[in-house]
């Protein structure tokens, strides 16, 4: 075993991942609800031999140099838009993610965005709870097919890949655009019935979607975001929803997150938003918590990381 380090863990992990943790390391866990302040983050950091981060974090350079004692940084999170990866590599600092666990309990909360907003059911949910469930008529609460529609994925990674493996056992024809296969993203968007974002967000997929790219796709489309909320450009998008350039839309994921109650995208039509929880099951979030103990240790015993980001 190597020396004892100390650990910053930036929220409470409801797993006995980090049992393994203590058992060789000083662990000081940020034990709130909410993520520590920017400010908070660096004091504690700057005590710390290595960082266990979520994805409220923003991890960089100004952070690295207010807490220069790390030498590891974990994210709890595939993703890894909050860390600057640049700024940990020119400090030779590993940084890990949790890539693979989350991949079905992700493409399952896509899924589920695309039948709720196909089918319209919290619009038929908030019927029935307020009292407005009227008799039964045949033209009440029509919404899209999806057997025999077609599916766009934008972005072919292992979340987009799982995406199409369920399209296809609804009957879907399957589409798909990334930067090296698949189809321009113009023409995914002209013949897709639902387009679903899994690119990760980086300086060049940063309103991958906006204006133009919504008006190509048909007014009887449906978008689903479980991606990242920065891939969507959401003022286009209520535009897009208001003026029915498109049929409707699902989001796991928006920008900022949380989206405040009164933010003007919610006042928009066909529209269902969740709490990015794409990745909040059980067995899935203990995963990603063992997987970024996993790293640290190998960090902290001057061993490559198994599951590095880059
Ligand atoms: C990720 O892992 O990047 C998700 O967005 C959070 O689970």
């Amino acid at each position: 075993m190597g020396a004892v380090g100390r650990i910053l863990v930036t929220r409470a992990l409801p797993f006995g991942a980090l049992d393994r943790l203590r058992a060789e390391h000083e662990v000081d866990v940020w034990e709130e609800r909410l993520p520590p302040p920017p400010e908070t983050l660096r004091e504690r950091a700057a005590q710390a031999d290595a960082l266990l981060t979520m994805i409220t974090e923003r991890v960089d350079g100004a952070l690295f140099d207010a807490a220069p004692s790390v030498r590891a940084v974990a994210n709890l999170a595939v993703g890894t838009d909050n860390i600057d990866l640049e700024a940990a590599a020119e400090r030779g600092i590993p940084v890990g993610n949790t890539p693979g666990v989350l991949t079905d309990a992700t493409a399952d909360i896509a899924f589920a965005l695309l039948l709720a907003v196909a089918r319209r059911l919290s619009e038929g949910e908030r019927e029935v709870r307020e009292g407005r469930w009227a008799p039964w008529q045949p033209g009440h609460g029509l919404g899209g097919d999806v057997a025999g529609t077609t599916l766009g994925i934008v972005g072919w990674g292992r979340i987009g890949q799982a995406v199409a493996r369920r399209g296809e056992g609804f009957g879907m024809e399957i589409i798909h655009s990334s930067r090296s296969s698949g189809l321009p993203l113009e023409e995914l968007l002209e013949r897709a019935d639902f387009v679903s974002l899994h690119t990760p967000l980086t300086p060049d997929t940063r309103h991958l979607i906006g204006a133009g790219q919504l008006r190509r796709m048909k007014p009887t489309a449906y978008l689903i975001n479980t991606a990242r909320g920065g891939v969507l450009d959401q003022v286009a998008l209520r535009e897009a929803l208001e003026a029915g350039e498109i049929a409707g839309a699902g989001l796991d994921v928006t920008e900022p997150e949380p989206l405040p109650a009164d933010d003007p995208l919610l006042s928009a039509p066909n529209l269902l938003v969740v709490p990015h929880v794409g990745s909040a099951t059980v067995r899935t979030r203990s995963r990603m918590a063992d997987m970024a103990v996993d790293n640290l240790l190998a960090a902290l015993a001057g061993r490559d990381m198994p599951h590095p980001a880059s």
